[in-house]
Order: structure tokens, then C-alpha cells, then sequence
């Protein structure tokens, strides 16, 4: 890893406004999964520093609140041109940490930077609204308020852009933050923070807890009072379980969850658009999002040809450690990760399905895995149900829309859909059926800041992005004046 501005390599949690150590000095070790090298040691925080840094955010709220729409845009401005100036070197530290091919973690600096913009110039627009009232003598009125101290967790697989779109929005609405960063990818968050400071965003407004152990920091966002809202990027089983621990203080939450896309391609499509839709959402970030194509659904007509190019588009993919190349795909996040892609692969194999390309661990070894694609899966093999987070497309096959429509909606997750049709009225019919919160049709990636994202179903509650984005982070007051003669 080459950093221009070596500054920018912090491995203190950030409180306050002050780059601090854990309560007891104890580090945690960050590697590259592409090599196992350790490239940081990284303050281990616990419950108490969790604590400090809600009294801070609350402390610190009192007064941020109080700034105008425009002060708070200007400093997210002043911090968006701070990422974009500073790219190149947070994409290397992208991937040191996280694995993903250089280009890929450029534009992740973009894409996380690009929420910034966004929700700086959103913030000025939080209108509320006077309503006609029903009596001639009463003013009825609608303000939109800052929630409060919002706690934050976030995932190691966008260590950039997962932080920048709920910290983004909750300061443009008036918020003060606690953020929890992934254990495995801290140091893109922590960098984030040195450049908050720069961009003259105000010590407590934002707060990075680094932590190894999930569970007390956990504990005490979604238990202390002073936390009004959580949320929270990851997998379905810790959202449910969070959502139980702030019902005890009845937190507003917001929570992006697991899925299990279907990436439907009907006889009437452009094969050719597919391949390209399909090899974008699927190999994305090696796999490893929450709307990566996770089941590849084919019509019988076109299933052979479908086929035989995506085949030959998986096994044309150039695999690599990201810092000595570019290439098109990393290392999986750990070995765990490879573990669980080879399970999936060989309850396929053993219950009929085959290997067309790829299928087993990468000649780079460590954590890396072939690209692979797997023909013949049917709905009783655990490709079904179970999120792959891994280059792997598995292949089903399917006769009729009505039966593509139940395949793509049998399973508990509703967060991202993908289909390919050139029939208008198929288009209309199949989009309005799909049980998901966002769907692409004939697109392979579908986000941006601009738009709500977010899932339906066991995939999570709220969006990010879009208009309803800076909503999550505000509360609404209705106000009845009376006695006007
Ligand atoms: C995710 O995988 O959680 C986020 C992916 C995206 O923003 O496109």
C-alpha cells in the first residue's frame, strides 16, 4: 500500500474529537486478505468508550443542531471535495483492507463521496409544511427535526460508502453520530475521519468506536437512552437481534439486510445486455454485496446460449491481489467466506447440478477463489435460499413467467431483483410482481445516490439514498396554534 498523505493511516479510535486508545491499550490486528499481511493495529474499544462517545455526540448535538442547513452543507461539501481530492489514497487503503480490485475501490471513493454531495445540498430542503386548517381560529403546521444522537454499525464489505450514506445524511438533518466501523476494515472509516476534521466538521459530530468485539459496543448503542435511532448494514440475524435491543428503548431503526437477488432473463431478452447486466451484479466486489446476483434464473429458449457466454465471460475474469494489478477480481474477505462458497458449490454437485467453469480454490491461494458458474441448480439445493457472498453464479432454469415470478419471490428477502425482458407489457406485469424493494430491469446495478435503497420483507426496514434517505434521520412535529381571531 502506497499512501501519498501517510496521515491518513490512523489506528485510534476517533472521540470527541481526539484520536484515543482503547480503556486498556489492547489493539486489534487489520491484514489484507489477498496476502494475511497485518497492515494496522487498531485501538480495541469496549462498552466505556462506547459511552464516552454517546455523551460527546449528545453534548456535542446541543449545539450542532442549532447550526443552519447551509453551514452543515458547506462543511459536507468542504469534506466530499476532501475524498475526491484524496482518492487515490483511500481506494489503496480500500484495498489493502478490504481486497477489491483497485479500480473498484475508486469508485467506491466516488460512490461514498457522491452521498456526501448528495445530502449536502438534501439538507436544505427538509421542508415542513402548513396545513389548511379545518378551523377558522387554528394554524396546523409540520416541522421536520433532527432525531438526535444516531448509532451507527457498518460493514466491511463498502468500508467507505456504507459510513458515507448514514453519516452523510444524519449531519445534513442535524445528527451528531457514534459510528461502530467493521472490525476487519477500520481504517477506511478512521480516514474518513481525518478528513472531517480537515473539512472543519466540528470535534464530537462524528465519532469512530474501533472495536474486535461487536457485542458490549453493541450493547450500549442500542440500550443507552441517549442513542435515538440505530442503524445498522449487515446480515438478517444480527438485525433481528438488534432490532430487539432497541425496543427497550424504542429506538427508530433502519436496517439493510441480507438478499437473495434473482436475475431473471426471459426468451424476449437481449442476451447480449444480459451477459453484460449479469457479469456486473454478480462479480461485483467479488460477490460480496447485498445485491449481487444470487440466483441466475434462465428461460428454456434461450438457456444454452445464455449459457455458453457466461461461461465464457466468468472464465475470461483476471483474478489478482488488487495492489499489484488490475484486475477483476480479489480475494474473498477470509477463509470462513471460501469455506462457505465451496459448501454451497458441493451440496449443488452432490444433488445433480454441474461445474461449467471455475468451481474450487484460485492457484493464488490464501482466500482466493475461481470465478465460477454452475448449470443445472434447482430449487431443492442450497443455492435456493442461502446468500452466497462469493464469484459464484448458479444457473436454474424455468418454462414460464408465472413460474419464474414464484422461483425469484420464494425466499424471505426482499432487497434487490433483476430482470431481462424487451416486452412492455411483460416489463409492467413481472416489476409490479416482484417482492422486492428495488428492481433492475434490463440494468445489472441499479445504486445510486440518488435513488432509495433498501429491501422489503426479511431484507430490512428504511432506505438510503434518495429524498427518503434524509428522512431516516428526522423526526416530524405537527404544531396546532390556536386562538387566531
Ligand atoms: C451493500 O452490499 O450493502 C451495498 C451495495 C450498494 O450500495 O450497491
Amino acid at each position: 500500500m502506497k499512501l501519498s498523505n501517510e496521515a491518513l493511516l490512523k489506528q485510534q479510535a476517533w472521540i470527541g474529537g481526539q484520536w484515543v486508545d482503547g480503556e486498556s491499550s489492547n489493539t486489534f490486528a487489520v491484514t489484507n486478505p489477498a496476502t494475511g499481511a497485518v497492515i494496522a493495529n487498531v485501538a480495541d474499544c469496549g462498552e466505556q468508550r462506547a459511552r464516552e462517545a454517546i455523551e460527546v455526540a449528545h453534548e456535542t448535538f446541543l449545539s450542532w443542531r442549532k447550526t443552519s442547513a447551509k453551514q452543515r452543507a458547506t462543511l459536507l461539501r468542504n469534506w466530499f471535495n476532501l475524498m475526491l481530492e484524496h482518492q487515490e489514497d483511500l481506494a489503496q487503503l480500500m484495498t489493502a483492507e478490504q481486497g477489491k480490485p483497485i479500480a473498484e475501490s475508486r469508485g467506491e471513493v466516488a460512490y461514498g463521496g457522491a452521498y456526501v454531495e448528495w445530502f449536502a445540498e438534501e439538507g436544505k430542503r427538509a421542508y415542513g409544511r402548513v396545513i389548511p386548517s379545518h378551523l377558522p381560529d387554528r394554524r396546523l403546521m409540520v416541522t421536520k427535526e433532527p432525531v438526535g444522537v444516531c448509532a451507527l454499525i457498518t460493514p466491511w464489505n463498502f468500508p467507505n460508502a456504507m459510513i458515507t450514506r448514514k453519516v452523510a445524511p444524519a449531519l445534513a438533518a442535524g445528527c451528531t453520530v457514534v459510528c461502530k466501523p467493521p472490525q476487519l476494515t477500520p481504517l477506511s472509516s478512521l480516514a474518513l475521519g481525518v478528513l472531517a476534521e480537515e473539512a472543519g466538521i466540528p470535534a464530537g459530530v462524528i465519532n469512530f468506536v474501533t472495536t474486535s468485539s461487536s457485542r458490549p459496543v453493541g450493547n450500549e448503542f442500542t440500550s443507552n437512552p441517549l442513542v435515538k435511532k440505530l442503524s445498522f448494514t449487515g446480515s438478517t440475524p444480527v438485525g433481528k437481534k438488534l432490532m430487539e435491543q432497541c425496543a427497550g428503548t424504542v429506538k427508530k431503526v433502519s436496517l439493510e439486510l441480507g438478499g437473495n437477488a434473482p436475475f431473471i432473463v426471459f426468451d424476449d431478452a437481449d442476451i447480449d445486455a444480459a451477459i453484460k447486466g449479469v457479469m456486473l451484479s454478480k462479480y461485483r466486489n467479488t460477490g460480496q454485496t447485498c445485491v449481487c446476483v444470487n440466483r441466475v434464473l434462465v428461460q428454456d429458449g434461450v438457456y444454452d446460449q445464455f449459457m455458453e457466454k457466461l461461461v465464457a465471460a466468468t472464465a475470461a475474469l483476471k483474478v489478482g491481489n488488487g495492489l499489484e494489478g488490475d484486475f477483476d477480481q480479489g480475494p474473498l474477505i477470509d477463509e470462513a467466506a471460501v469455506e462457505c462458497v465451496e459448501g454451497l458449490i458441493s451440496d449443488a454437485v452432490e444433488k445433480g447440478a454441474q461445474v461449467m467453469t471455475g468451481g474450487k480454490r484460485h492457484t493464488l491461494g490464501q482466500t482466493f477463489f475461481e470465478p465460477t458458474v454452475v448449470s443445472g441448480v434447482t430449487p431443492a439445493m442450497k443455492f435456493a435460499k442461502e446468500e452466497i457472498f462469493g464469484p459464484v453464479a448458479p444457473v436454474f432454469r424455468f418454462e414460464t413467467e408465472q413460474q419464474a415470478v414464484a422461483m425469484a419471490n420464494d425466499t424471505e428477502y426482499g432487497l434487490a431483483a433483476y430482470f431481462y425482458s424487451q416486452n412492455n407489457a411483460r416489463i409492467w406485469r413481472v416489476m409490479e410482481q416482484l417482492e422486492y424493494g428495488m428492481i433492475g430491469i434490463n440494468e445489472g446495478i441499479l445504486s445510486t445516490e440518488l435513488a432509495p435503497f433498501g429491501g422489503i420483507k426479511e431484507s430490512g426496514i428504511g432506505r438510503e439514498g434518495g429524498i427518503e434517505g434524509l428522512d431516516e434521520y428526522m423526526e416530524t412535529k405537527y404544531a396546532c396554534m390556536g386562538g387566531i381571531n
